[in-house]
C-alpha cells in the first residue's frame, strides 16, 4: 500500500527532486506552499508546473507569504530568481486552490486522521500557523519528517543556522515545541550524502522527460557547485524524501530534544540539540544521522527515469 503524503514545500530546485521522488513512489494528497527559496508567487507557480509535468491533479495550496515575525532573505542566488534555475519554463495551466495551506493541513488531517505522512521541505511557517490554530494536529498525522536544522551547529546561512529554520525561527520554535515526535533530516546529514556531478548528470542523460525537466532547472545550481569546486550536489530535500519513502534506508539515528534559538545575536535560528540530556526534557526528534547511500541514489535515479 502506497504511503499518502502531505508535502509542505518551497520549490526550489531540491524541492522539485524530492517531489519527483514522491510522485514516483507514493500518493500525494496535497501540496501546501511556503515562501522561502524564493517568494510565494514563484514557489506556487513552480509547484503547479511540477504537478503538470507528472500529470498529477494534486491540489496546490498557497500558504504564508512571509515569516511569522521578522523578514528573511530568500535563496534566489542558489535557486534562480524564479526558484527553478531561471530556466524559462512555461507557466502551468492549472490554478492553485483558494484555501490557505495552513487550513488545508488542518482539514485534510481531519478528513484522513492517521493516514497522512506530513513532509516539511521548507520554512515551517504554514505548519506553525496550522498548529497554532489546531494544537491537536499532531495526533492526526502518522509521521512528520522535517528537512531542517544543523544539529552540531554547522549551518548553511549563518554559522549555526540552516536555511529552513533560519528563515522563520519563530515558526520552527512553535513546531519543535508543539509537536511531540518528529523525524529530523538536517543540513549536516545532507552534506555527508552528496552525489558527484558526474553520477548525477549520467542520470539526467539516461532519464525520461522528468530528467530533461530537471536538467533544465538544475543547470544553474550545478554551475554554482562547479564554480565553487564543490565535489558534488547536496540535495537536502531529496535526502529527507528518501527517509520518508524508504525508512529502512536510515542506518544511524539518535533521539534527542531539539529546541530553536530565537534571540542570540550570533545564534538566532540554531537548532540546539540536548545531546547529553541536560535539560531533562523528553526527546522530540529522531535525528537522522546516516543513510544507505546506494538506496538514496536509487530513489533519485528512479524518479528521473534513469533506474
Ligand atoms: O537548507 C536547505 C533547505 O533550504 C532546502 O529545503 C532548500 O530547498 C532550502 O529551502
Ligand atoms: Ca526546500
Amino acid at each position: 500500500m502506497k504511503q499518502v503524503l502531505l508535502i509542505d514545500t518551497d520549490p526550489g530546485v531540491d524541492d522539485a527532486l524530492a517531489l519527483l521522488m514522491a510522485y514516483d513512489r507514493a500518493d500525494v494528497a496535497a501540496l501546501t506552499i511556503a515562501a522561502g527559496n524564493v517568494g510565494l508567487g514563484h514557489t506556487v507557480a513552480n509547484a503547479l508546473r511540477l504537478t503538470e509535468l507528472v500529470a498529477a491533479a494534486t491540489p496546490v495550496h498557497a500558504g504564508a507569504a512571509e515569516p511569522l515575525v521578522r523578514p528573511a532573505d530568500d535563496a534566489a542566488f542558489v535557486h534562480g530568481a524564479d526558484g527553478f534555475g531561471d530556466a524559462g519554463l512555461p507557466s502551468a495551466q492549472r490554478q492553485a486552490e483558494a484555501e490557505h495551506g495552513a487550513l488545508a493541513l488542518i482539514r485534510l488531517t481531519r478528513e484522513r486522521p492517521g493516514e497522512l505522512t506530513l513532509v516539511a521541505l521548507g520554512p515551517l511557517t504554514n505548519l506553525a500557523l496550522a498548529l497554532h490554530l489546531d494544537p491537536t494536529l499532531p495526533q492526526r498525522v502518522a509521521r512528520l519528517v522535517i528537512m531542517g536544522g544543523a544539529v552540531t551547529g554547522r549551518g548553511n546561512t549563518t554559522v549555526p543556522a540552516e536555511f529552513n529554520i533560519g528563515f522563520d525561527p519563530e515558526a520552527a520554535h512553535i513546531v519543535f515545541s508543539g509537536w511531540p515526535q518528529f523525524e529530523l533530516v538536517d543540513w549536516e546529514a545532507t552534506m555527508r550524502h552528496g552525489i558527484t556531478l558526474e553520477r548525477f548528470e549520467s542520470w539526467l542523460a539516461a532519464g525520461d522527460a522528468r530528467a530533461r525537466f530537471y536538467d533544465a532547472i538544475s543547470r544553474k545550481i550545478r554551475g554554482f557547485m562547479r564554480e565553487r569546486g564543490r565535489p558534488g550536489l547536496v540535495l537536502a530535500d531529496a535526502l529527507a524524501m528518501a527517509v520518508v519513502l524508504d525508512p529502512d534506508c536510515v542506518t544511524r539515528a539518535e533521539h534527542r530534544h531539539v529546541a530553536i534559538e530565537l534571540d542570540g545575536s550570533l545564534t538566532r535560528g540554531a537548532t540546539v540539540v540536548d545531546w547529553e540530556g541536560r535539560n531533562g526534557k523528553p526527546a522530540n526528534a529522531r535525528i537522522v544521522l546516516e543513510l544507505d547511500q546506494a538506496r538514496f541514489e536509487a530513489l533519485i535515479a528512479a524518479a528521473l527515469g534513469a533506474a
